[in-house]
């Protein structure tokens, strides 16, 4: 059965000091995560360590980075390798958000290049895709998406593909407070997993979570997480606030 997934993206913010206390804050509220659930937190990479070890031990919680970079390592000043990521025991790493691509031009072959980079080390790809509001106001959002998917990750074999999480994140939605609708949500997911079906089969494609991001928040996480096609959320703004963080992971199905 597919895993239904709260993942938490702190992208560039709070202090070593204030990522510990959410991570305590966090434990200390009332949550459960059942076989088939996960909690993830892709933080900065310098507070890897420290977030390792404060889910050391318990139990369907994991840490991700928010990149990594597409060679083994070498003369990459600034850069991280999966290798390094490894060696402290990550197992995601979240790819191709849309802030990445916008500014860092990150293209859908060179998020390729990192998708197997990835799972050559046994590193799980939480693969964002999205389009903009221009894309969706055009109604141009399934080819949008599905170039993507296509340019990026159609490469990958049956039993790779089932190792990538998707992350669906329509760029209009992402910190702007306004929320897909859940049949919105719910109509693209189903088209991505159509997808998945088409170049892998239904079976594979059932294996695959697919979560929604942009302005997930405590108080419409059920709703959108009820859709059938929607496994849960990545989240920005709310993650960074325990009570809403622990809301959303409750409210997984
Ligand atoms: P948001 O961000 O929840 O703040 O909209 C989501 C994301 O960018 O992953």
């Amino acid at each position: 059965m597919r895993k239904q997934i709260a993942a938490a993206n702190w992208k560039m913010n709070l202090t070593l000091q204030k990522g510990e206390e959410l991570f305590d804050d966090i434990i200390a509220l009332p949550h459960e995560l059942k076989a088939d659930q996960q909690a993830i937190f892709a933080v900065p990479f310098p507070y890897l360590a420290m977030a390792q070890q404060k889910v050391h031990g318990r139990k369907n919680a994991f840490i991700a980075a928010q990149n990594c970079y597409n060679k083994k390592s070498g003369a990459y000043t600034g850069e991280t390798s999966v290798e390094m990521l490894q060696s402290l025991g990550i197992s995601y790493v979240v790819l191709g958000h849309s802030e990445r691509r916008e500014y860092f031009n990150e293209s859908n072959q060179f998020l390729a290049e990192k998708v197997n980079i990835c799972l050559e080390n046994n590193i799980h790809p939480i693969f964002c895709c999205g389009e903009a509001l221009s894309v969706r106001e055009a109604n141009g959002q399934n080819d949008f998406v599905a170039k993507q998917l296509e340019e990026s990750l159609f490469h990958l074999s049956a039993e790779q593909i089932q190792k990538v999480v998707i992350a669906y994140e329509p760029i209009w939605a992402i910190g702007t407070g306004k929320t897909a609708t859940s049949e919105q949500a719910q109509e693209i997911h189903k088209f991505i997993r159509s997808q998945f079906a088409a170049k892998y089969g239904v079976a594979v494609a059932e294996n695959i979570s697919i979560l929604y991001g942009g302005s997930v928040k405590g108080s419409n996480a059920k709703e959108l997480f009820s859709q059938p096609d929607v496994d849960g959320g990545l989240v920005g703004g709310a993650s960074l606030v325990a009570s809403e963080f622990v809301a959303i992971i409750n409210a997984l199905k």
